[in-house]
């Protein structure tokens, strides 16, 4: 990384981005939205708990995770805290969207927005098998299938499409098809494709699923790119002297790259929408390499003791470091609160203000 290429390529996604999100939300830097929905799709990355309500195998439910949160109770969130949703939402003035599954068919509230993301779910459909249910990243779009028919019966067809054209949609997915399927020596997927095969069948994929979205009246999507998965925890242990993984870091930008022109090309082709690929690698990586710059300390290991099998997810009751805000990794593979701030804060500058350019 570092390289003159990808800091200008960063440059470019950056200037998009600003374009496309005051034409997205069309205010001025910090002036808040009340009014905004947001629904969220996605894995254990986005979710805000979700999997309490399945019988998952990914599942965040026990101490210590949400020790930092409000009122220092678990709540299916897979971090100490917050989510970069929950920090970006509260600076847009608006509330994080509810779990889906814990709202009912009838409430108003999934007029507000909802959050249909859950841990272990991928693009694709078999991906994260093993942790029994989830919601994959199609069960989700079933799902806000039957949200928008819901919202149909309260306010009429005319006022939902509307509705759905007005919102805002954020979807981070595609790490799990990585840590939980395509590098999982036991699975299928590693075997039988090369990495260019299976980066061809993801992105097909995501290209008919941002599609039906797109059909169900979503109009302003951000999709975010993955993160550098070569340097989560549970990939450095995998290393001789706990480095990052190169090869998976290659992998992953390939994909970012191919989303991104995914969304390009999708702009084009389906009339009135807004694509946005938020490129959130170089600011995670920065914060990995980096951490001091940002009032971290550590980023190669996990604050809690992991469980090394499956997930990389805390141990129930594990033990955990002293000081979580040192901690750029809560567990085997998400980050803490205090790495969400970072990256949140990283993230709303570039998606919601238009001015000054952020450096590199
Ligand atoms: C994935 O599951 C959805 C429903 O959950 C189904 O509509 C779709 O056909 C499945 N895709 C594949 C490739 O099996
Ligand atoms: C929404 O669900 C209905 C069935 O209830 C189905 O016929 C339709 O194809 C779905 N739409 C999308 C875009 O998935
Ligand atoms: C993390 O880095 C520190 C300092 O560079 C080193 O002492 C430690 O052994 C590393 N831990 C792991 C798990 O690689
Ligand atoms: C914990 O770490 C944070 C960030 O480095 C630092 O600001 C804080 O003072 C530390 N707290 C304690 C009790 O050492």
């Amino acid at each position: 990384m570092g390289s003159m290429g990808s800091i200008i390529n960063g440059f470019a996604s950056i200037i998009v981005i600003i374009v496309v999100v005051m034409l997205f939300v069309g205010f001025k830097a910090c002036e808040a939205r009340s009014d905004l929905v947001t629904y969220v799709f996605g894995d254990s990355l986005n979710e805000v708990g979700n999997n309490n309500f399945l019988n998952s195998l990914a599942r965040s439910d026990y101490p210590w995770y949400g020790v930092d949160y409000n009122g220092g109770q678990p709540t299916g969130r897979f971090t100490n805290g917050r989510t970069i949703g929950d920090i970006i939402s509260s600076k847009l003035g608006i509330e994080s969207p509810p779990p889906y599954l814990s709202v009912s068919k009838d409430e108003d509230k999934l007029l507000k927005g909802l959050n249909y993301a859950s841990g272990g779910a991928g693009i694709l459909n078999h991906t994260g098998l093993y942790f029994i249910q989830r919601l994959s990243f199609d069960d989700q779009i079933q799902s806000f299938n039957q949200t928008k028919k819901a919202i149909e019966r309260k306010i009429g067809k005319e006022a939902a499409n509307k509705h759905c054209n007005e919102a805002m949609y954020f979807i981070g997915i595609g790490s799990n098809d990585y840590v939980n399927n395509f590098l999982q020596p036991f699975l299928a997927d590693g075997q039988q494709y090369t990495h260019e095969e299976f980066l061809d069948l993801l992105l097909s994929t995501f290209e008919q699923q941002l599609t039906r979205l797109y059909q169900l009246g979503a109009r302003k999507l951000v999709v975010h790119g993955l993160g550098p998965l070569g340097c989560i925890p549970s990939q450095r242990v995998k290393s001789r002297k706990g480095q990052c993984l190169k090869r998976v870091n290659q992998w992953v930008q390939d994909f970012n790259s191919k989303v991104q022109t995914l969304t390009t090309t999708l702009n084009k082709n389906l009339p009135n929408s807004h694509l946005l690929f938020a490129d959130t690698y170089p600011v995670v990586l920065d914060l990995i390499t980096n951490p001091s710059a940002y009032g971290l300390k550590v980023s190669n290991t996990s604050c809690c003791n992991v469980d090394r099998s499956i997930g990389g997810l805390c141990l129930p009751n594990s033990k955990v470091c002293k000081n979580r805000s040192e901690y750029v990794f809560w567990d085997a593979f998400h980050p803490s609160d205090a790495a969400n701030v970072v990256l949140a804060h990283k993230l709303f500058s570039t998606l919601f203000t238009s001015s000054p350019l952020p450096s590199p």
